[in-house]
């Protein structure tokens, strides 16, 4: 197993789209690790149902949302997240954590990524409570009954669901 520090870390979901509670992790990503890289999977949700938004939405919504913060790129991924990780030369992944049913996930998906690869840490950060109750998923609940999103996302992606919700 490496030594090395780790100078570069992946934030990596599906952002379908993304809310406060993702943005949060990414910037205290960005508080422990000079270089963050925000990695948006093709693939589908851990649901396995299809996406709200594509690939080139949610990483267009995932720009405009994080471009005040310095040392975060967004990137689009598809396959496995241990390849893109060793392809961008990123040493760690950063996931929060709400509750205990996300880590019964986080700890599979951590489980397997490091067996895929030793060498790729996970770090977990916990949830603000302000947003532990927050998903995309109850955001695109509320927004597509027509309720008003402005207090869990930003106002690029609350005008985005208002746009898509609306067709
Ligand atoms: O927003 P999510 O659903 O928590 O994101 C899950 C994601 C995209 C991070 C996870 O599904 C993922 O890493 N997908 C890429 C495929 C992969 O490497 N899976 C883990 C080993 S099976």
């Amino acid at each position: 197993m490496t030594s090395d520090p780790i100078t570069h870390v992946l934030v990596p979901g599906t952002f379908d789209p993304i809310t406060f509670g993702h943005m949060d992790v990414v910037a205290r990503a960005r508080r422990i690790c000079p270089r963050v890289t925000v990695a948006v999977a093709e693939s589908l949700g851990k649901n396995g149902v299809g996406t709200t938004f594509s690939l080139d939405e949610r990483v267009a919504l995932a720009k405009q949302a994080l471009g005040h913060l310095d040392g975060v790129d967004v990137q689009p991924f598809c396959g496995l997240l241990v390849d893109f990780a060793r392809q961008i030369g990123a040493g760690a992944v950063v996931k929060g954590l709400r509750a205990m049913t996300d880590f019964e996930y986080e700890l599979q998906q951590a489980g397997l990524n490091n067996r895929l690869d030793p060498d790729l840490e996970s770090i977990f950060v916990m949830s603000n409570p302000s947003y532990g109750y927050l998903s995309s998923s109850v955001v695109r609940q509320i927004a597509s009954f027509g309720g008003d999103v402005s207090e869990f996302v930003p106002p690029c992606v609350a005008a985005a669901l208002k746009e898509r919700f609306a067709q």
